[in-house]
């Protein structure tokens, strides 16, 4: 599908992105022209940076892995960025298809993607959304309980 087409609503494909260089570091599709020559900028200076990248993700996920494996089903997932696969989600439901994960991230881009990529997978029970106002964790933690794994912008 053509770029156009293809960016979500509130994402701006002519301005470089955070969580889109970042999602292009690690191999992903949803990063545009714009973001793709940020990261290369950053590797020319500092070559490590899709490695580093890489390891972080993995770190992630394994950690929720043990957590999941170790019996935990309701997972915060605070600055989730844009998703790619394996996901927070997909690795704890993996384990346990009762777990639940909230997926939080206060930029507006992160969450455009966020709904359009889960936009066709069935809601219940992984992967309903949902929209957070605030950054503070008591909020998050506190406001009205997500019972399903869901996609918040705070
Ligand atoms: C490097 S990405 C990490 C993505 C993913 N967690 C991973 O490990 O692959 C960091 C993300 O955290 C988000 N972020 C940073 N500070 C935040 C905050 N105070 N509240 C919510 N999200 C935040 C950014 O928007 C970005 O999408």
């Amino acid at each position: 599908m053509p770029e156009a087409e293809r960016v979500p609503s509130g994402a701006d494909p002519t301005k470089p992105n955070a969580a889109r260089v970042y999602n292009y570091m690690l191999g992903g599709k949803d990063n545009y022209e714009v973001d793709q020559m940020v990261a290369h900028r950053m590797l020319a200076v500092a070559p490590d940076t899709r490695t580093l990248a890489w390891f972080c993700r993995q770190f992630l996920l394994h950690s929720v892995q043990l957590a999941a494996e170790a019996g935990v089903r309701q997972f915060i997932d605070i600055g989730a960025g844009i998703p790619i696969s394996p996901n927070v989600h997909e690795v704890a439901q993996q384990v346990d298809a009762s777990a639940r994960v909230v997926s939080i991230d206060y930029d507006p881009v992160v969450y455009a993607h966020g709904n359009a990529l889960l936009a066709g997978v069935p809601d219940e029970p992984a992967t309903s959304r949902y929209r957070a106002v605030t950054r503070t964790w008591k909020s998050a933690a506190c406001g009205s309980a997500p019972a399903r794994t869901g996609y918040w912008h705070c």
